[in-house]
């Protein structure tokens, strides 16, 4: 049995932008995570596809084997920062079958598969965290769970997916045409591995699918998302809207009193406060009863700011993992 003061340890499933900027966050500051933590917080494992793949940091351990994470009983908490459908769906819910903490940053598997996998960690007392699957940077899950639990949200609209604000931006203030500034997202991490997730719109109709899920407690699919992307723009077009003073945003917005759910472009006045989120920046207004409306923006992607936002909720799992070996203690006296 685990004393109180043990390490916490963490398996990850996945090793790429997220997971290694996760482990660059941890290093940043690794005395100071376990002195708040008031226990040594260790990444024991990393599942990958190809251990051979050169990476930006070192982990002691890689694996190929799944097995090596989901059934170590010395890994308390689970993040599963692989991403798609599966076999992500399958090992979060052999995590939580195996009794472990789960951390996720996968958008399109909790707008898919959400609310069932909420339900498992609840049967099984362990949480599901995911704080890093909207929003990157941004810490708009908790501010909504615990900040406005006291106000009732009407509308949610902003600027989601960091690949496509940053793509515009470049095309509108420098001229780039849309492939250079497409394999410039990939190279700096922002992009989805299939990359069409973030152009078509689906990226942001997922984080939009949360957010309802989130604000309103109302259940949409993927499909009841009005959606479209931004393949169509071309440099002609952009130049003629922004003589006339308007630049393109992929814009999400979700009115549910109006039956409106919907990802597009939208061609912006530079007087409207999401014509300035430029880059990889994120953002998003929301109308509520009390406060009127709120704004909020920050990076919406990258491996520094997404791993922040993992290691965030690692940290709130490590603390349920601590307060059950205290409970267990303070049962057995072991
Ligand atoms: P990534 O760079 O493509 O990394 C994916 C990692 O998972 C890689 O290490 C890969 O192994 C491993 N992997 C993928 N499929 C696997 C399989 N079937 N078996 C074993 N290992 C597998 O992806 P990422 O950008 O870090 O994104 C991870 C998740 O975070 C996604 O759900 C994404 O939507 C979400 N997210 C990303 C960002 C961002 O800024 N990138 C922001 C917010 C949320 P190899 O390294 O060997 O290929
Ligand atoms: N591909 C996503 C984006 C990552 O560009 O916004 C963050 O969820």
């Amino acid at each position: 049995m685990k004393n109180y003061q043990d390490d916490v340890r963490v398996g990850l499933l996945g090793f790429g932008t997220v997971g290694q900027g996760l482990v660059q966050g941890i290093n940043l500051q690794i005395d100071n995570i376990s002195s708040r933590l008031g226990a040594p917080l260790k990444i024991q494992r990393a599942l990958v596809q190809d251990a051979n793949k050169k990476r930006v940091v070192g982990l002691p351990e890689l694996t190929t084997n799944a097995r090596d994470i989901l059934e170590d009983p010395d890994i308390d908490i689970v993040v599963e920062v692989m991403g798609g459908e599966q076999p992500a769906y399958d090992y979060i819910k052999q995590a939580l079958g195996q009794r472990k903490q789960v951390v996720t940053a996968n958008k399109l598997l909790l707008a898919q598969h959400g609310p069932e996998l909420k339900a498992l960690a609840q049967r099984n007392g362990k949480g599901l965290l995911y704080e890093a699957s909207v929003l990157g940077g941004i810490p708009i899950l908790r501010t909504i769970q615990h900040g406005l639990c006291g106000d009732k949200v009407e509308e949610v609209k902003g600027i989601f997916n960091g690949t496509t604000n940053f793509i515009l931006t470049r095309m509108v203030e420098l001229g780039e045409d849309y492939p250079t500034a497409l394999r410039l997202a990939q190279e700096a991490g922002y992009a989805e591995a299939e990359p069409t997730m973030d152009v078509s719109g689906l990226d942001a109709a997922c984080k939009l699918v949360i957010l309802c899920r989130e604000c309103f407690d109302l259940e949409f699919h993927l499909k009841d998302v009005t959606m479209s992307g931004i393949e169509h723009l071309d440099q002609r077009q952009i130049t003629l809207e922004k003589r006339q003073g308007r630049i393109p945003k992929l814009i999400a917005c979700a009115k549910p009193q109006n039956g409106e759910i919907q990802v597009g472009v939208q061609w912006l006045p530079e007087t409207d406060l999401l014509s300035r989120v430029s880059g990889v920046q994120n953002a998003l207004s929301l109308k509520t009863l009390l406060a009127g409306e709120l704004f909020w923006s920050g990076p919406g992607a990258g491996g520094l700011a997404t791993g922040g936002a993992v290691l965030g909720d690692i940290m709130e799992a490590a603390e349920r993992v601590l307060t059950e070996r205290d409970t267990v203690f303070q049962q057995t006296g072991k």
